[in-house]
């Protein structure tokens, strides 16, 4: 079957995902029987083109990496706006990977609820629209019948929600604790190894895992966006990040690491997840923690996130240097499971 693909934002993760489908697409064809076609293409500041004969996906890139706009792309028309090429496009699934907006999730919610009131499948990287809207996108997406699909929004390809979804059968996850920000990860273990805040700040800027405002890492704003987005899907809450109230890094001393380190702890910044009355509770602090344990066994850019569930005790799961080619395989995963779907629905017919 052949798809049409449009996507939302061509940066770092959609060219890696990019250059993943170009890799991947004899193996995607002959096991899979999928073929794509490339109809859309919306950027920030690089124009949006629109063609259903197809695009050529690597000359876009190419494009983008040399800083051109995508209008020059040959026989490809011109749409005024990512909302107007989303309602104009002609897309089996559409790839939305636009900055995060921590304050709100948009403008990439709006982005999404346009294509799925379109009934076009989507899926995203973008962890805003599942930390503010996401009861609402998956009542549009089944109401229209299509697919919102978001792997690749916590912990990078780490199939977390995929986990939860299909290998946890009548199982309820009745919590969660982890470290999910790479960042202040990175810094509070530089800092155990001598460095001081700055020097690591400077070295996650360097490997290209800090936020573009910092900030949001360091105060945990980052990681309640995570922790939120799990709540809601995995334990049916229906937080917003401004319900947390996070404590973040800021503050913490090397004194205070070699103290937690002289009684055989470590300090992370944990977010944990609780049922609490009817409701679900989400923290984010930094706790002293056990070095000889999963939240202590996370360093660097690593991340740990353990499930609490009611038949499978719980399960830890760890990502090992998180990079762009873990997100583009999250997208890459999505991609085959709504084809799957759409596939079911066809013999159904
Ligand atoms: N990088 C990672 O490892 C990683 C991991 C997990 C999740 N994510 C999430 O994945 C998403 C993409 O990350 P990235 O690293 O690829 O970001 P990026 O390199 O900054 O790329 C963002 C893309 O979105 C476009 N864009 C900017 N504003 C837009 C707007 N208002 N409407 C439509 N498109 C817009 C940009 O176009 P211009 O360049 O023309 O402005 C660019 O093509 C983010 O939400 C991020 O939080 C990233």
């Amino acid at each position: 079957m052949e798809l049409k693909l449009a996507f939302i934002g061509l940066g770092n993760v959609a060219r890696a995902f990019a250059r993943m489908l170009d890799a991947r697409r004899s193996t995607l064809e002959q096991e899979y029987g999928i073929s794509w076609r490339v109809t859309a293409i919306a950027t920030g500041s690089h124009g949006c083109a629109l063609d259903t004969n197809g695009i050529d996906l690597n000359e876009a890139v190419a494009m983008v990496e040399r800083g051109e706009s995508l209008a020059a792309l040959p026989g490809a028309s011109i749409a005024r706006s990512a909302i107007a090429m989303i309602e104009s496009c002609d897309a089996d699934i559409m790839f939305e990977t636009s900055p995060l907006n921590p304050v709100d999730g948009e403008p990439a919610t709006e982005y999404i609820k346009t294509a799925l009131a379109r009934a076009i499948n989507v899926v995203t990287a973008n962890k805003g629209p599942i930390a503010f809207a996401y009861r609402e996108l998956k009542q549009l997406a089944s109401k229209r019948g299509v697919s919102f699909r978001f792997e690749g929004t916590v912990m990078d390809g780490t199939p977390v929600f995929n986990l939860a979804e299909y290998c946890l059968p009548a199982a309820r996850v009745t919590g969660f604790y982890g470290v999910l920000n790479s960042t202040t990860n990175l810094i509070i273990t530089e800092m155990e190894r001598g460095s001081t805040f700055d020097d690591a700040l400077k070295q996650a800027r360097r490997l290209g895992v800090a936020e573009a405002n910092a900030d949001h890492d360091i105060d945990g704003w980052d990681a309640a966006v995570k922790a939120v987005a799990l709540a809601n899907v995995l334990m049916g809450a229906d937080l917003r990040p401004r319900d947390v109230a996070p404590r973040g890094i800021r503050g913490i001393t090397i004194d205070d690491l070699n103290e937690a380190a002289r009684e055989q702890s470590a300090i992370r910044l944990v977010s944990r997840a609780y049922r609490s009355g009817d409701g679900v509770t989400v923290t984010v602090q930094p706790e002293k923690v056990p070095i000889a344990s999963a939240l202590g066994s996370a360093c660097g850019t690593s991340n740990v996130l353990v499930l609490r569930t009611d038949l499978m005790g719980e399960l830890a799961i760890f990502e090992y240097d998180p990079g762009v080619v873990q997100t583009a395989y999250a997208l890459l995963s999505d991609l085959i499971r709504i084809h799957e779907r759409i596939n079911r629905a066809r013999l159904s017919e």
